[in-house]
């Protein structure tokens, strides 16, 4: 298990254990992160799993690939930490990673 924790806009942090091998964005979903939708099911073709990483996180995640920096192109507020949460593996490695919330959902 790895803990993780997504921070809200106004700033408040809700803890979440996932499951070793999960994404971050089903582990959002299994722990009722509403910011996320995911409405492609982790297909990496709609960005509604849309997260702003930690920026003391974003060098320790494994890169995105072509197909994640293209969907990121249809997210209104892009920025340089912003990956898609259907893309990001969770180990134990990644034990503490944290992640903002778009204010705008996904
Ligand atoms: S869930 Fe659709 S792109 Fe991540």
């Amino acid at each position: 298990m790895t803990r993780v924790l997504f921070v809200a806009p106004d700033g408040s942090e809700r803890e979440a254990m996932a499951e070793d091998g999960h994404s971050l964005m089903e582990t959002a979903l299994r722990h009722g992160i509403d910011a996320i939708s995911a409405d492609c099911g982790g297909g990496c073709s709609c960005a509604t799993c849309h997260v702003l990483v930690d920026p003391v996180w974003v060098d320790r995640l494994a890169p995105m690939n072509e197909t994640e920096s293209l969907m990121l192109e249809f997210v209104e507020d892009r920025q340089d930490n912003s990956r898609l949460s259907c893309q990001i593996e969770l180990h134990p490695l990644l034990e503490g990673l944290r992640v903002i919330l778009p204010s705008g959902g996904g």
